[in-house]
């Protein structure tokens, strides 16, 4: 049996206030009311939205996600948000290994792993970004790349290996208009699923979902979508809008 899950996740990175974000949140939650999309639908939003925004969605409809969680447990480390405070705002999610993460705040490989690990501990299920910068895709290195990244997620079991979900965005993608052509995607995510089957086995490697991230919106998600390897999409900008959020949930 097939256990691999589409999933839209919504990354609203640093946008709106709390209010702003409730009722974003609401917005889609009551959009979700009428329909049974063939995807699962979370939202990722800034820790201070969290609680808030747990209050006011159908969790049997709408996951919740963080977009970060520090790589520490607990203790003297101001300013920090751990994992097991995610988890317990009621959060199911954690983006981790954004590349904005990656290249403003120095966010390696070994700090990923940790990020990971605790993420998990916590119950949280993560959704761990990679992907490679333009110099990279024109240097033709964007398969080397990835498999670079993905030793944050190769050092864990197979069991646990079953609640991550990866998110392939390439840095010259996300927020530029410039998305992946569908074959693009399309290419990469099929070797990234080799890696998972060279790692895991076929089997781990045929449940394991695999989002594309950068510029995806309502007039190109469904051709993505439409491959056999891109089972979904990391929704930046255009989850910033219920409609136009709701439109790439619909492509499915
Ligand atoms: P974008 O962002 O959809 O605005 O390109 C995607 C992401 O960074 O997750």
């Amino acid at each position: 049996m097939n256990m691999r899950k589409n999933i839209v996740a919504g990354n609203w990175k640093m946008n709106t206030t709390v209010p702003e974000g409730v009722k974003l949140a609401s917005e889609v939650n009551e959009a979700l009311k009428g329909v049974t999309p063939k995807c699962d639908v979370v939202i990722g939003v800034p820790f201070t939205h969290l609680t808030a925004v747990k209050a006011v969605i159908d969790s049997e409809k709408l996951g919740l996600s963080a977009e970060n969680c520090a790589d520490k447990v607990k203790g003297a480390y101001t300013g920090e948000v751990s994992a097991a405070m995610v988890a317990s705002t009621g959060a199911n999610y954690v983006i981790l290994g954004h590349s904005e993460r990656r290249a403003y705040y120095h966010e390696t490989v070994e700090i990923l792993a940790e990020k990971v690990k605790l993420a998990l501990e916590n119950g949280l299920k993560v959704i761990f970004c990679i992907g490679e910068v333009l110099e990279e895709r024109e240097a033709n290195k964007q398969n080397e790349v990835v498999a670079a990244q993905l030793a944050s997620v190769f050092g864990l079991t197979a069991e646990e290996f079953a609640n991550i979900i990866l998110a392939y965005e390439p840095v010259w993608a996300i927020g530029t208009g410039k998305t992946a052509t569908d074959d693009q995607a399309e290419e990469i995510h099929a070797f990234i699923r080799s890696l998972i089957a060279e790692k895991y086995g076929e089997q781990v490697a045929e449940d394991t979902t695999i989002l594309y991230g950068g510029s995806c919106k309502p007039s190109n998600a469904k051709a993505l979508f439409a491959k056999p390897n891109v089972d979904g999409g990391l929704i930046g900008g255009a989850s910033l809008d219920a409609e136009s959020f709701m439109g790439i949930v619909t492509a499915f």
